[in-house]
Formats: structure tokens, C-alpha cells, sequence
């Protein structure tokens, strides 16, 4: 049967020493999602093509710097970066404090349920910008240039609010970066398989868009990004899956690749807040198609691991 939704205001913390995920946000009676036509088409850009971008570049640091203010100055309010990090934590760490063994990784949820995360989370960015058509950058590991595999600089900068000590070392990230996620590792797990449930997951497996190239970021970036707990914490995380989002986009779109029919894929529920900070019921069918629903599309990069070697 299709899960959910969650109640976001019923959370039963754990014992100590478990991490304690729970949010801490007022309870509010939810409302279901609905596509926003006045929200223009956004279009999420490849972090290396907005290195001249001074203008995005400042917002997307302002976004961050006011989502570190607000966790200090209203702890409560869903919007802030820890808040945010908890939301992860909750769903994607043992123990599950949701009532239910909710857990977004390891199984066909992966994809779709980051993908509604990465949306409201957006819209919290826009919203901190005051810029409706603001959207997040993408991290282009999978690209075969060697700069890609690198933390992105932005991400790097000590003095931004994209910033966090908490990482392995710059050189340790790109050498472990770029041994793991090579453009046959890529089109062996992902580029050349054609069967759905091996790309996106089953009810009780994961897919390999979650095991190759997502992990390896996850693990090499280190620290924070390398504890499911903590890995929202850390804004570069939000670059990292808008990535793994793309390539599910890509993939999809190879030869009219679809989704699972399943009812209990399609109309299972999540819960999220929104750039308001209101509580939101969404479905995994609201979010399949990203242009039409979420009204975002990506910018065209070269995706080598789609096709074999020559
Ligand atoms: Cu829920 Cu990449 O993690």
C-alpha cells in the first residue's frame, strides 16, 4: 500500500545516544500541493557556468547567510538551515521518529522524495533571496572534467555562508571524487541500463543513481555530508542532489525511459514546509514530471555517461 503522509507535529525522540531528529517546529494543520503557475519556470544551473555569475553567486550566499540568521534568531522556524538539516535527519537516519519506518534511502523513494526536498527547500532560497525565479546551482560531478570533481569554489570560500569547516580536505575530496565516479562507472551502473527498477529503485532495493556516483559524493566530501544526520547541514548537499536530481531527469528522457505504474510508489505522501512556512502534503505523482509540476528544468551539459565509449 502506498505510505504516508506523516504527521510532522507527532515526533517521539529517541534515547540518547541515537541523534535526535525531530523538528522543532509548531505544529500546523497541512495543506496539499498544488502547481503554482505564477511561479515562473526557473532553470537550475550548472555550478561551473555561474562562476561569472556575481549577481547569482551573491544571492545564493545571502540565501544561505539568512538561513543560518534565522536558525539563531527563530529556532522554530522551519526555514532555517537546521531545521532544514532535521527534516533529512528524520526521514533518512535510524531511528524513525515519524511513527512508521520511513526511510528515504535504499528503496524507489530515494529519487522522488530528495527531489520534493530539494523543491521546498528552493522555494525557502527564493523566498530568503526575494527573488521568485531563484534556483539552485547544480554540482556536475558526473562531468568528465576533472575541475567537476572538485568542491565546487563557491562551496570552498571561508568567508561564505556556503561555507563549512566541517569536510575533508580540498585535495582528498577531488582525488577520491574522481577515482570513484569515472565516466564508465557511470555508464556501466546507470547510462546503459534500461530497466527501471535497477536506475530508480524497487519498494526494497535501491537503484544505482542512489549507489554510484551520489554515495561516492557523500562519503568523499566527508564529515557532516558523510552522516545522513548531519548531511543537510551542510549547503552544499542541496547542489550534490539537485545533481543526482538531473541525472534522473537525464536518464529518464533516453529513449522515452518512464516511471513506475505502481499505485504504492505513485500515491504515497511526504510532508514538507514551504517558502511561508507552512506544512505541505505532496505525492510522488506530483513531482515525476518536474517542468510541468515544480516548474524548474535543467541547463544542458554534456552527459558523456549516456553513451558507451568509442
Ligand atoms: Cu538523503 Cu544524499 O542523502
Amino acid at each position: 500500500a502506498p505510505i504516508g503522509p506523516p504527521d510532522l507535529s507527532t515526533c517521539t525522540a529517541p534515547r540518547p545516544p541515537l541523534p535526535n531528529c525531530c523538528l522543532r517546529v509548531p505544529s500546523s494543520r497541512p495543506s496539499a500541493f498544488a502547481i503554482n503557475s505564477s511561479t515562473p519556470l526557473r532553470t537550475r544551473r550548472a555550478l561551473q557556468n555561474v562562476l561569472q555569475d556575481a549577481r547569482y553567486l551573491a544571492r545564493l550566499n545571502a540565501a544561505y547567510a539568512r538561513l543560518r540568521r534565522l536558525e539563531r534568531e527563530a529556532p522554530n522556524d522551519p526555514r532555517g538551515l537546521e531545521q532544514q538539516r532535521l527534516l533529512h535527519c528524520a526521514f533518512c537516519e535510524r531511528p524513525f521518529v515519524y511513527g512508521r519506518q520511513y526511510n528515504m534511502h535504499g528503496n524507489w523513494f530515494f529519487a522522488p522524495w530528495h527531489r520534493m526536498l530539494l523543491y521546498y527547500h528552493e522555494r525557502i532560497l527564493a523566498w530568503a533571496t526575494g527573488d521568485v525565479s531563484f534556483a539552485l546551482p547544480f554540482w556536475n560531478w558526473d562531468s568528465d572534467a576533472a575541475a567537476q570533481k572538485a568542491l565546487p569554489s563557491p562551496y570552498a570560500n571561508t568567508t561564505s555562508a556556503l561555507y563549512t569547516a566541517r569536510r575533508s580536505a580540498a585535495a582528498a575530496i577531488q582525488a577520491y571524487i574522481q577515482n570513484e565516479i569515472t565516466r564508465d562507472a557511470l555508464f556501466g551502473a546507470i547510462g546503459s541500463l534500461t530497466r527501471l527498477d535497477d536506475v530508480i529503485g524497487t519498494a526494497t532495493a535501491a537503484g544505482n543513481l542512489e549507489g554510484t556516483g551520489h554515495n561516492a559524493v557523500h562519503i568523499g566530501v566527508g564529515r557532516d555530508m558523510a552522516d545522513l544526520a548531519w548531511a543537510g547541514y551542510d549547503p552544499v548537499f542541496y547542489a550534490h542532489h539537485a545533481n543526482v536530481d538531473r541525472m534522473w531527469s537525464v536518464w529518464r528522457q533516453l529513449r522515452g525511459r518512464g516511471d513506475p505504474t505502481s499505485a504504492d510508489f505513485r500515491n504515497s505522501r511526504f510532508a514538507f514546509y514551504d517558502e511561508n512556512g507552512n506544512a505541505k502534503i505532496i505525492a510522488v505523482s506530483d513531482v515525476l514530471d518536474h517542468r510541468t509540476s515544480l516548474r524548474y528544468v535543467y541547463e544542458n551539459v554534456p552527459n558523456s555517461w549516456t553513451t558507451a565509449r568509442r
